[in-house]
């Protein structure tokens, strides 16, 4: 029998989880309008923003960012770099697979639950990770390198390997490394801190669970425990904390020189990474034959069709006019990238069924904890970026983060599959019937609002399809080093 006690708090949190769930869907959205055919000029305007210019970066490169290149590209390929000496970021960014492996979801030391996002064009980024829990790519680089599961290393091991094999250019580009370094193979560091959602945030996790058979779980283990069922569920989403180790009681001089030196394999590795371009998709060859034929004849109906080029004709157009009408993608696929680099819920389904992953609620708390973000005393970015900018004011209560996660761009997506943060979706076209029905209720939050079934047709979705395949375009990165 439940205690009493434990009884009222059951029916309290239900009922706060009930006030939580209804005062926190947003008041009345403005339902998409379902655009109308689009004219002529509607899409090119939308092809003028889709299209993409790189900043001029490689051939302007000085001295030191091509050695910071170099050491970067040196690291992201070493396999030394990981407990087991089989694993580098190449293992599951695979440059011939647009930097990306392949896989459902990836592995390295062991499997992972996430799928592999590509690394193409991602000098542009505000967020990394699915979550958007790094806010520059050098933050982000760190974190792999102490997965347990994809590299399974840690910062020492990193400051180590570093004096061993790249003392010289690590010296040229950052200075002297420290005198000493730990010897004990054992120490590791938690990786990031424990955070947890707040006890509102959780409340609505649990009312908006999409698999009941978890959401039962939650409240068992609850009554187990004697514990609130929020608690159980802010603490799995945060996964285990990680237990103090013998770096921890390290001397706190010696913790920050092996940070800088983590910092600075960062700095390394983000630079090489900035190197990785996309260019010369079907799409972007259209776009600047239709830019070249406005600038000779002004605009003219013709002009579309006498732009086209292998790999983008009549159905990719007509796939086009689906994205940015009734398709409504480009309300969150937007610009040359793709993506408005936010997060959003898109109703995917519940496939785990002993945890759920909260997304950018979380993803939110870890990059504004990360002792590596942009306000810490390791990467701080002189010129703010956007994402830096947006830490100071995070939403960390929005019921719109619940089960959200960042918008993908949709460049190279011909190497890119299987699709979706999980991995779930093989083939593009299991992405399109998705969108096409809108059928499930998601893991946990709400589908956003604006997002409607499409209710297209085959020959539609094919359409669609031959667009998102056509902005696949060819691979360059950093060839030196
Ligand atoms: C075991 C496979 C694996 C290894 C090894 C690995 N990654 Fe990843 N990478 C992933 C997965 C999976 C994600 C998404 C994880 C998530 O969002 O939780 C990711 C995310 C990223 C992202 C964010 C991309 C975006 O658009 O948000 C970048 C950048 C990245 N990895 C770079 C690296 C670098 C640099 C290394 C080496 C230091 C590395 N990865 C090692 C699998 C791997
Ligand atoms: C409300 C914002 C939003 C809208 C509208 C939207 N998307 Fe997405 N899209 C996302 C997000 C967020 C993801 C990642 C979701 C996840 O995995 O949890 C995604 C994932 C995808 C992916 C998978 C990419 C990959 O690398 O895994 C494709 C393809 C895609 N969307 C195409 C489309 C198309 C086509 C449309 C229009 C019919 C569309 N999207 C409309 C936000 C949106």
């Amino acid at each position: 029998m439940i205690p009493r006690k434990f009884a009222n708090r059951l029916v309290g949190l239900a009922i706060l989880s009930v006030i939580v769930y209804f005062s926190w869907r947003p008041a009345s959205q403005v339902k998409s309008a379902r655009a109308q055919p689009l004219s002529q000029e509607a899409v090119k305007i939308a092809i003028s923003n889709m299209r993409l210019r790189h900043p001029s970066t490689g051939s302007t490169a000085d001295k030191k960012s091509t050695a910071l290149m170099t050491l970067g590209k040196r690291f992201f390929f070493d396999k030394k770099l990981s407990a087991n000496g089989q694993v580098s970021c190449a293992t599951c960014h695979q440059p011939e697979k647009s930097f990306t492996d392949g896989r459902v979801t990836a592995v390295g030391i062991a499997t992972t639950g996430m799928n592999t996002p590509t690394l193409v064009n991602s000098y542009f980024g505000q967020w990394f990770f699915w979550d958007g829990r790094s806010d520059s790519l050098e933050a982000q680089a760190l974190g792999p390198v102490e997965n347990a599961l994809e590299h399974g290393f840690s910062r020492v091991q990193v400051a180590t390997l570093i004096a061993s094999d790249y003392k010289k250019e690590y010296e040229e580009l950052f200075g002297r490394l420290p005198a000493a370094l730990p010897t004990d193979p054992a120490v590791r560091l938690p990786a990031s801190p424990h955070s947890m959602v707040s006890n509102e945030v959780a409340a609505y996790a649990l009312a908006t669970l999409g698999n009941q058979d978890f959401q039962k779980q939650v409240l068992k283990t609850a009554q187990s425990q004697s514990k609130q069922p929020v608690e159980i569920l802010r603490t799995s989403s945060a996964g285990a904390p990680e237990p103090k180790t013998p770096f921890d009681q390290r001397p706190e001089a010696q913790k920050l020189e092996i940070n800088i030196v983590f910092a600075n394999f960062g700095r390394a590795v983000a630079e090489f990474e900035r190197s990785i371009e996309t260019t010369d998709s079907p799409f972007d060859l259209f776009a600047d034959n239709v830019a070249k034929n406005e600038k000779n004849k002004g605009t003219n109906k013709e002009d579309l069709n006498s732009s086209f080029v292998a790999g983008f004709g009549a159905a990719e157009l007509r796939g086009l006019e689906l994205f940015v009408g009734r398709g409504n993608c480009t309300l969150c696929h937007q610009g040359s990238h793709f993506t408005d680099q936010q997060f959003h819920n898109i109703g995917l389904m519940a496939l785990a069924t002993d945890h759920v992953d909260l997304g950018r609620t979380q993803g939110m708390l870890i990059a504004r904890n990360s002792e590596f973000n942009c306000r810490g005393k390791y990467l701080p970015q002189k010129s703010p970026s956007e994402g830096c900018r947006e830490l100071e004011f995070l939403e960390t209560e929005s019921a719109e983060a619940v089960g959200a996660f960042k918008t993908p761009t949709l460049r190279n997506l011909r190497d890119t599959g299987p699709y979706g943060h999980d991995g779930r979706f093989p083939k593009l076209i299991d992405i399109l019937q998705h969108y096409n029905h809108l059928a499930m209720p998601p893991a946990v939050g709400h589908t956003e609002e604006l997002l409607l079934p499409l209710d297209f047709n085959q020959a539609e979705l094919h359409d669609l399809e031959s667009l998102l395949m056509s902005l696949s375009g060819s691979v360059t990165f950093f060839k030196g080093g």
